[in-house]
């Protein structure tokens, strides 16, 4: 069976980071599910198209590129916003989700990251993670990031955007943001990124054992 590793979990809980590293020590390609509901978003505003038109958003997010994805260029909290509208749109979902299937369905397997790759996406993945962290603690580490790159931010203000992101992503009909039944819930609010590295390999080592 293909070594398809599923990472599901709010904004700013780690998942990234983990996913990456978790691609690294296998040798599987990593997708950020996120950045194809952000460019999809982004090719929206670029083109100046209304952004509550399902057909029109449907019809960019099946022409999205898989291998262009950049983080840097689709990071801004304007297609960040935009992207989490565009999410709760049934057949945008239907377009993305087939190319991230396609993505874990090539190869020897993949790791996605995301919102519904354990429940929707990849519901066959031998290893599912939920990671999660308390919303002061992910609005504290999404603060401390914005200072160490010499911006600045106000800490009241990120918390209310990580708590309205979750309500739009825990409360959307099509997919919601909730655990898979069978996945490994990793609560890194206490956590730092190494030790939740170390849990993720022996949680994901015991379960190859076990297929
Ligand atoms: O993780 P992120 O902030 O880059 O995600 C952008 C938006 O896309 C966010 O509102 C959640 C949504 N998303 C989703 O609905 N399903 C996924 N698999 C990944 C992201």
């Amino acid at each position: 069976m293909a070594l398809v590793i599923a990472i599901d979990g709010p904004a700013a809980a780690g998942k990234g980071t983990l996913a990456r590293k978790l691609a690294a020590h296998y040798g599987l390609p990593h997708l950020d599910t996120g950045l194809t509901y952000r460019a999809t978003a982004k090719a929206l505003l670029d083109a100046g198209k209304p952004l509550d038109d399902e057909t029109i958003a449907a019809e960019m997010a099946g022409a999205i590129d898989l291998s262009a994805l950049d983080r840097n260029v689709l990071s801004a909290h304007e297609i960040g916003e935009v992207a989490s509208k565009v999410a709760a749109m049934p057949s945008v979902r239907t377009a993305l989700v087939a190319a991230q299937r396609r993505f874990a369905e090539t190869g020897k397997g993949a790791v996605l990251d995301g919102r519904d790759i354990g429940t929707v996406v990849c519901p066959d993945a031998p290893a599912k993670l939920y990671v999660t962290a308390d919303a002061e603690v992910r609005a504290r580490r999404r603060y401390d990031e914005i200072v160490a790159r010499g911006g600045s931010a106000d800490f009241e203000t990120i918390l209310q955007d990580v708590e309205r992101r979750d309500a739009r992503d825990m409360g959307r009909a099509d997919s919601p943001l909730r655990p898979a039944a069978d996945a490994h819930l990793l609560d890194t609010s206490k956590m730092g990124i190494e030790a939740a590295f170390q849990a993720a390999l022996s949680y994901i080592d015991a379960r190859l054992d076990r297929n």
